[in-house]
């Protein structure tokens, strides 16, 4: 260590040493030892497309290339599939790479930001990030309030605000027409980050079909969850362009790689595959449903691929002991949601795994 002060800004001093979440890897690294069940992270259960698998083994001859930093081929896919023009679309390293971009555009030190208290962190995190007054509202019967949410912009006078929709870490959605009847509330000078990270998943109310047109609206997608390729990094934003290009003059051109560029864009070829993840995933909503009504406890309606399961005071040692025996799952930081539990839908042998610990281990944690 020196004793001479690093050259770090004041901000980046000041910003607390937190992660937006322990990964899985930490965890078996503190026990020693491996995890048996993995459905903490909301990845995909079910592996990625064949299609995608063999474009992705064809990248990979190709590596020593630096990959296509316009991503045109991928580009030129997602703007036939949402039926937007290709300077819409900017792709990047996930949403979570998206989101620092869009906080970075848009948030100086000081400047007010509006979230809903408990939604998924990694935003919020960005926003510490470059120095944004987080201002967060509560929930609203388990679901993100949107005229709280517009209450708030106005009050604070923000010019972000951040929605996942469906959402994470309790599931729920709301239908498209109130996401519009929101989004009309905001003011001129706010844009609205719509993380539909989830959207595969959910009902058919949540579609809406993709418009640019309006400059607030910075819609992002991703790779990660039903095409299943969380590890590879590789996601979008539907955005005005004038959003895309802004987004151009700063984001890492190289950040996605070309194995997950290849891979997305195979993936996007087999949408018999995507299907049948989101069948697949339904069953295992209804498989928790089933199990959450056996054990006594209430299984939130979720338009996701995990489930909030709810059991009150004991979720965080029910949580700890679930750990203890091998099986990894999260739940929500704060109250009132941190009465529950959240499962990611694994496998048929994932599940009856689940459904076998926490028949033993529910009414030691209840008692
Ligand atoms: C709401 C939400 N947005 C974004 C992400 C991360 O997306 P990506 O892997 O594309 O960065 C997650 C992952 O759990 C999520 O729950």
């Amino acid at each position: 260590m020196t004793d001479t002060p690093l050259p770090f800004t004041p901000l980046i001093q000041g910003l607390p040493a937190v992660v937006p979440f322990v990964p899985p890897e930490a965890l078996e690294r503190r026990r020693g030892r491996p995890l048996k069940v993995r459905v903490g992270a909301n990845e995909s259960a079910f592996g990625i497309s064949p299609l995608a698998r063999e474009a992705m083994r064809l990248a990979v001859d190709q590596v020593s290339w630096y990959n296509d930093p316009e991503a045109f081929e991928l580009r030129t896919a997602l703007a036939r599939l949402h039926g937007v023009a290709l300077e819409e679309i900017c792709v990047a390293a996930g949403v979570d790479e998206l989101l620092g971009l869009v906080v970075r555009m848009v948030v100086e030190p000081g400047a007010a930001v509006v979230t809903s208290r408990g939604t998924y962190p990694t935003f919020s995190f960005h926003v510490g990030g470059f120095g944004g007054q987080l201002c967060t509202v509560p929930y609203q019967g388990d679901h993100t309030d949107l005229d709280a949410l517009a209450a708030e912009v106005r009050r604070s006078n923000a010019r972000l605000v951040y929605l996942a929709n469906p959402d994470n870490p309790l599931g729920s959605w709301h239908a498209a027409a109130q996401v519009r009847a929101f989004l009309d509330q905001l003011p001129a000078h706010c844009l609205l980050v719509l993380d539909e990270a989830y959207v595969e998943f959910a009902p058919a109310e949540v579609f809406s079909p993709v418009e640019t047109q309006d400059p607030r609206l910075i819609r992002m997608r991703t790779f990660s969850k039903a095409h299943g390729m969380a590890g590879a990094r590789i996601g979008y934003t539907l955005a005005h362009r004038q959003v895309v290009a802004t987004l151009d003059k700063i984001r890492n051109h190289f950040a996605v790689n070309r194995v997950a560029q290849a891979g997305a864009l195979a993936s996007l070829g087999d949408p018999a595959f995507l299907r049948g993840v989101v069948q697949q995933v339904e069953e295992g909503r209804r498989e928790y449903q089933a199990l959450a009504d056996e054990l006594g406890l209430r299984a939130l309606p979720s338009g996701t691929n995990f489930v909030a399961l709810e059991i009150g005071p004991p979720a965080r040692r029910l949580l700890e002991v679930l750990l203890e025996n091998d099986v990894f799952v999260r739940m929500p930081g704060v109250a009132p949601l941190d009465r529950c539990i959240r499962v990611t839908v694994g496998t048929p042998a994932e599940r009856a795994a689940v459904a076998q610990v926490l028949r033993q281990v529910l009414p030691q944690v209840r008692s």
